[in-house]
C-alpha cells in the first residue's frame, strides 16, 4: 500500500455529543484536555498514544468485549478497558506497563488460538487490525494451541454479490452487528451461541442474501479482519491509491474514497470526513460502480444522417464539426430558436453551467432545460415564492435535533438510504414520525421504528392534505403567533388564515378526497404543531403532481405557521433525486433563469452575464422540455443537444416523446451508453463517468463537493471539454483549461457562490451555499434571522382535483417510485450486479383488486391508460391500498412512462407521474408497443454493431 493515503486514524470511540465541558487528565506522563464524556482510549489517541483495540472503532459506541485495551488508572483497582472508561478530571492513566502487556498478550493468544494463521495468503494481509495488534504485542504463537474448533472450519457465505463472510476469520468483536444496528439501522445480524462459541449470523441463521441485509457495506467497513471482505479485494488484491470523490447516484451526495490499483477501481469506501454521510453508504455508491467499465460503454464518437442508417464511428474533430454544421444549417433554415439543449443532473456543476452558457451565448436563445423539470421544479417555484430561495433549508445532520419528522411523499430507505439511516437513528432515540404516503413504506413499521401516524392519502390529494393540516393548526390555536408576527408578511398571513379556516379545508370535509380519517389527521397536525422542533422532509410524491408547486407552498406554510424554520432540527427539506439535480438548477439550467435563480428578463442580471460572456442575451425565457417536444412535433424545433439525460425513458407519455424525437433533424446525445434516447440520435458524443473527470456536485442540502478524476477518460474527453469544443466550432469562443476556472466564473457571476473556489473546497471538504462574504464557509441552515425574501409569504393554496381520476374504464390509480438497488432509468445499476435484487419492474396490486381480476403474484399484467399500455409482472401486496397500483420505472423493457400522461404541474410543467388512471388485466403476451420496441431495438443494435465492426 505504498501510495495509499491511510484512512483517518481511528480514535477508538466517537466524540461525545456535548462538547461544552472539558476535563484534564494525564496519560503516560502527558497532559491532555478533552470533551467531558470522552473515553480514555480516545483521549490517549488524541495524544498520539495507541492503545491496542479490537472491538472498538470510532464510528461505533464502545462495547468493551475484547479486553485488549486494558489500562491502569491511579487509585483504581484492576485494569479497566480504556474504550469504556470515561476520562475524568485529574485522572492519571498508564497504558504501557509490563503487567498490561502480559495481560493483553494472553488475551490475544486466546484469539489467535481460534484464528487461521495464514496471514501470508490472506487477502487483507497488511490491512488487518488483528495482525497489527499481534505484531504490536509480539504475539506469533499461542500457548492455547492453534487448532481452535469454534470458528476455523465454518463454511464461507458467498451469497452476497459484493462481499463474503468467512466465519473462520471472525473474532466475534460484534463490530458488524453494531454497525448494522447503530449505523445502518437494519438489524440484519445477530450472535448465535454464547462465550467462546458465539458466532455471527445473518437473520435467523440465514445467508446474507436471504436475510434482511440491504448490502450497505457498513459491517464490511467495520470488520477488523478479513471475515467480512469485499470480493473485489479478494480477487484483485489490496488497493494502492485512494482518492476522495463524491457519489454519482443520488442527491444525498456521499463522500467516498475511490481505492485503485493501476487503472482499476478495487473498491469504494465511504469517507468518514464526508459531512453528508459521515462514513456510511448504500449498496449503489458502495458497490455498484461496475458500470463504469462495462462493455456497453461507447467511447468513440458516432454520427449518421438519419436514424434509419447505421452509425459511423468518427474522430472527435469530425463529430464536433458535423454537429456544429448541422445546428447552424438548422438555424439558418428554421430560425434561431429552432434548436436547444438539455443539461444533465448527472453531470457536474461546471458541465451543466457550460451547456446553459452554450445555449444562451452560442445558440443565441434560452431553450435550455434540465431533468429537474420532471422532478423538483415545483420545489424551486414553491420555495422561492414563499421563502425566497429555491432550495432545502437544512443540513442533513439537522435531523438529529428534530422531535417530530413529517415525511411526505418520500421513501428514503429506498431512494435516499444514507439519509434514511440518520433518520432511523433519530427515531430510535425517540423522535416521532408521521408518514404521509399512499403506500405502506418501510419506515411505517420496521425494526425498532413505528410511525406515530401513517396517513395513507389517495394519490392526487396532497394539497387537500396540507390544507387540512393547516386548518387544524390555525383553528385550534396551535400557530406560533410571535414567529408569524416577526417573520412573515402580515397581510398575506391574514388572507391565508381567512382562507385556511374555511370549512372546505377541514379534515372532515376533505376526508372523502384524501382518504385520511379526520381524527387521525387532526392528531397528526397536533403532533407536528406542538413539537419543539418539527421538520418536514419530502420527495417526488409531493412534486410530481398537477398541483406540485401548490403542495410545496402548502408545506412551507405549515413550517411558517408553526415557526419551524430558521434553526436546526426543523425546516423544509426536499430530498433531491439525482446526484446533481440541485446543482443543475443552481447553474441556470431552466429557460427563465440564469445561474443563481435570477430571471432572464432582469436587465441588470443579463447585463452582468453579457459583460462576462461578451454576447447579447435574449430577454425572453426559452422552451421547457415539454414545449420542446410539442414544438418538435409541430415542426418548429429541429435540433437538440442532450447532455446525459435519457428523455425517451424518463419523460412521461413515451408515444409523445418518441414522436418528438423522431421529428428532430439533429439530435445530439452525449452519454456513456447508447441509451433509449440515443436510438433517435444523429450524433453520439461519448461522455465520461464521474471517475473520469474533475468538477463538483451539489447535493440536496446545498452542499458542494469535489468530484476528482481517478481514471483517464475512456473517450479521451471530460464532458466539459466536449461542450467547449462544440461552442468553439459554433463560433462562440470558450477557453478553459480546468473545471476550477469554470467554477471561478460561476463565483464571479453568482452571489450565492461568490466565496466558492476549488482551494476552499479542498480545505473545507465541502461547502453549503450560500457561500459569500457574509458566510465565507457556507450556510448550513437557511433563513436564520429572516427569510431570503425578507418576510415569509403565506401563499393561498386552493385545492384543484387532478383531471386524472379513476373512471369505469380506468378504475385504478397508478403511482410510481424507486427501489434501493436500482437507480432512476437504470442505465448504470442495470449494468451492475445489483440486478440480483431486481431485474425487472413489478406492478404492486392490492389483494382485493388482484382477486377481482384473477391476478396472482408472478402473472403478466397489462396496464392500460389513455396514453398507452405495457405489460409487466404482478406482485400482490397490501403495501398498496385498494384502488392504487404502483410500479418503478427502472427498466426500458417495461417502459412505465408509456402509460403516464402529459398532465403536469400548473406552474412548472413537472409531469404528474404520481397519478395515472389505469386498468390492469391479466395477459399472456407483451403489449403492441413492447413488440414494436423490440423490433426497433434490434435494428438500432445492428446499426451500432455495424459501426463497431464495419466489415460484419
Ligand atoms: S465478522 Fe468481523 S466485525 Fe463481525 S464479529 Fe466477526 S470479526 Fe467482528
Ligand atoms: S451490509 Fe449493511 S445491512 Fe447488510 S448486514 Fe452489513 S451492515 Fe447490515
Ligand atoms: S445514499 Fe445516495 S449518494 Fe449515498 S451512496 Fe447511496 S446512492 Fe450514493
Ligand atoms: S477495544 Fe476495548 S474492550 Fe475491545
Amino acid at each position: 500500500m505504498s501510495e495509499l493515503q491511510l484512512p483517518i486514524y481511528d480514535l477508538g470511540t466517537p466524540r461525545p455529543h456535548d462538547c461544552s465541558v472539558q476535563v484534564k487528565l494525564e496519560i503516560d506522563g502527558q497532559q491532555v484536555q478533552v470533551d467531558a464524556g470522552t473515553s480514555v482510549m480516545r483521549a490517549a489517541a488524541l495524544l498520539g498514544i495507541s492503545v491496542p483495540k479490537l472491538c472498538a472503532t470510532d464510528s461505533l459506541d464502545a462495547f468493551g468485549s475484547c479486553r485488549v485495551c486494558l489500562v491502569e488508572i491511579e487509585g483504581r483497582r484492576g485494569m479497566p478497558a480504556s474504550c469504556t472508561t470515561i476520562a475524568e478530571e485529574g485522572m492519571v492513566v498508564s497504558t504501557q506497563s509490563g503487567a498490561l502487556k502480559k495481560l493483553r498478550k494472553n488475551v490475544l493468544e486466546l484469539y489467535i488460538s481460534d484464528h487461521p494463521l495464514d496471514c501470508v495468503t490472506c487477502p487483507t494481509n497488511g490491512d488487518c487490525e488483528l495482525q497489527d495488534v499481534a505484531a504490536e504485542l509480539g504475539v506469533e504463537d499461542s500457548r492455547y494451541g492453534l487448532q481452535g474448533l469454534n470458528h476455523q472450519h465454518a463454511a464461507k457465505d458467498e451469497s452476497n454479490p459484493y462481499f463474503t463472510f468467512d466465519p473462520s476469520m471472525c473474532i466475534v468483536c460484534y463490530r458488524c452487528v453494531r454497525a448494522c444496528d447503530d449505523i445502518q439501522g437494519t438489524f440484519a445480524l445477530t450472535v448465535d451461541g454464547r462465550g467462546f462459541e458465539s458466532k455471527i449470523t445473518a437473520g435467523q441463521m440465514e445467508s446474507f442474501m436471504e436475510s434482511e441485509c440491504v448490502s450497505c457495506g457498513a459491517c464490511v467497513n467495520s470488520c477488523p479482519t478479513a471475515a467480512l471482505e469485499e470480493k473485489s479485494v479478494i480477487e484483485m488484491g489490496l488497493p494502492e491509491k485512494s482518492t476522495v470523490t463524491t457519489c454519482a447516484y443520488c442527491g444525498v451526495g456521499c463522500s467516498f474514497n475511490v481505492e485503485t490499483r493501476g487503472d482499476e477501481v478495487v473498491r469504494m469506501t465511504p469517507s468518514k470526513e464526508g459531512k453528508a454521510n459521515e462514513g456510511h453508504a448504500c449498496v449503489k455508491g458502495r458497490f455498484a460502480f461496475g458500470y463504469t467499465s462495462h462493455k456497453d460503454r461507447i467511447t468513440t464518437p458516432m454520427i449518421r444522417d438519419s436514424i434509419d442508417e447505421p452509425w459511423r464511428e468518427v474522430d472527435w474533430k469530425q463529430a464536433i464539426e458535423f454537429t456544429a454544421r448541422r445546428f447552424r444549417e438548422i438555424q439558418a433554415e428554421y430560425g434561431r430558436d429552432s434548436i436547444g439543449g438539455i443539461t444533465s443532473s448527472r453531470c457536474s456543476n461546471e458541465e451543466t453551467y457550460l451547456v446553459q452558457k452554450l445555449v444562451r451565448a452560442g445558440f443565441g436563445n434560452n431553450n435550455v432545460d434540465t431533468c429537474a423539470r420532471v422532478c423538483h421544479s415545483p420545489t424551486g417555484y414553491g420555495l422561492k415564492t414563499t421563502l425566497g430561495e429555491s432550495a432545502g433549508t437544512q443540513a442533513f445532520d439537522s435531523v438529529a435535533k428534530a422531535d417530530v419528522v413529517m415525511l411526505i411523499g418520500a421513501n428514503p430507505t429506498e431512494a435516499h438510504p444514507v439519509f434514511a439511516s440518520r433518520l432511523k437513528r433519530r427515531l430510535r432515540e425517540g423522535a416521532q414520525l408521521i408518514v404521509v404516503d399512499p403506500r405502506k413504506t418501510e419506515l411505517v413499521d420496521s425494526p425498532h421504528i413505528r410511525a406515530a401516524h401513517h396517513l395513507q392519502l389517495l394519490p392526487g390529494s396532497n394539497v387537500a392534505f396540507v390544507n387540512a393540516m393547516a386548518h387544524v393548526i390555525v383553528t385550534e390555536g396551535l400557530e406560533d403567533e410571535t414567529y408569524i408576527r416577526e417573520r412573515c408578511e402580515i397581510q398575506a398571513w391574514q388572507d391565508w388564515s381567512d382562507f385556511i379556516r374555511g370549512e372546505e379545508n377541514s379534515p372532515e370535509y376533505l376526508q372523502a378526497v384524501t382518504g385520511i380519517p379526520a381524527v387521525e389527521l387532526r392528531a397528526a397536525a397536533r403532533l407536528y404543531a406542538k413539537a419543539a422542533n418539527a421538520a418536514i422532509y419530502y420527495g417526488l410524491g409531493v412534486t410530481e403532481h398537477s398541483q406540485g408547486s401548490t403542495t410545496v407552498m402548502g408545506i412551507a406554510n405549515l413550517a411558517m405557521v408553526t415557526g419551524n424554520l430558521g434553526r436546526e432540527g426543523v425546516g423544509v427539506n426536499p430530498l433531491r433525486g439525482q446526484n446533481n439535480v440541485q446543482g443543475s438548477c443552481d447553474m441556470g439550467s431552466f429557460p427563465h433563469e440564469l445561474p443563481g435563480y435570477r430571471h432572464i428578463s432582469d436587465p441588470d442580471v443579463r447585463g452582468l452575464f453579457e459583460n462576462e460572456w461578451k454576447v447579447k442575451l435574449q430577454p425572453e425565457p426559452g422552451l421547457r422540455i415539454p414545449n420542446m417536444f410539442d414544438a418538435a412535433i409541430c415542426g418548429d424545433f429541429k435540433g437538440l443537444y442532450c447532455q446525459g439525460e435519457d428523455i425517451a425513458q424518463s419523460d412521461p407519455n413515451t408515444h409523445h416523446v418518441e414522436a418528438a424525437l423522431k421529428a428532430l433533424e439533429c439530435l445530439v446525445v452525449q452519454d456513456i451508453f447508447l441509451n433509449e434516447t440515443a436510438r433517435f440520435a444523429h450524433v453520439f458524443l461519448p461522455g465520461s463517468t464521474f471517475l473520469e473527470k474533475n468538477g463538483t456536485f451539489t447535493n440536496a442540502e446545498r452542499r458542494i463537493s469535489r468530484v476528482r478524476k481517478v481514471l483517464p477518460s475512456k473517450s479521451g474527453k471530460e464532458d466539459w471539454e466536449i461542450t467547449v469544443d462544440l461552442a468553439n466550432a459554433l463560433g462562440y469562443p470558450m477557453k478553459y483549461t480546468h473545471p476550477s476556472e469554470i467554477m471561478d466564473e460561476i463565483a464571479r457571476l453568482t452571489p450565492t457562490f461568490s466565496g466558492v473556489n476549488y482551494v476552499k473546497l479542498d480545505t473545507l471538504g465541502s461547502i453549503q451555499w450560500p457561500c459569500n462574504e457574509a458566510a465565507p464557509e457556507g450556510t448550513p441552515t437557511m433563513h436564520v434571522d429572516e427569510f431570503v425574501r425578507g418576510k415569509g409569504y403565506f401563499a393561498i393554496t386552493g385545492f384543484v382535483p387532478s383531471s386524472e381520476r379513476s373512471t369505469r374504464k380506468y378504475p385504478l390509480l397508478l403511482t410510481t417510485g424507486r427501489i434501493l438497488s436500482q437507480y432512476n432509468v437504470g442505465a448504470q445499476t442495470r449494468r451492475t450486479k445489483n440486478t440480483v435484487w431486481a431485474d425487472q419492474d413489478l406492478l404492486e396490486i392490492h389483494p382485493v383488486d388482484a382477486e377481482d381480476r384473477g391476478i396472482s403474484s408472478g402473472d403478466w399484467v397489462g396496464i392500460q391508460s389513455r396514453a398507452g399500455d405495457t405489460v409487466l409482472r404482478a406482485v400482490v401486496t397490501e403495501k398498496v391500498q385498494p384502488g392504487v397500483v404502483y410500479t418503478t420505472f427502472h427498466f426500458p423493457l417495461t417502459g412505465a412512462n408509456i402509460v403516464t400522461t402529459e398532465n403536469s404541474d400548473w406552474a412548472t410543467n413537472c409531469p404528474e407521474y404520481k397519478v395515472t388512471a389505469v386498468q390492469a388485466t391479466r395477459v399472456t403476451q407483451p403489449s403492441e408497443w413492447q413488440k414494436q420496441q423490440a423490433v426497433f431495438n434490434r435494428q438500432q443494435k445492428a446499426f451500432l454493431d455495424k459501426a463497431r465492426r464495419p466489415g460484419v
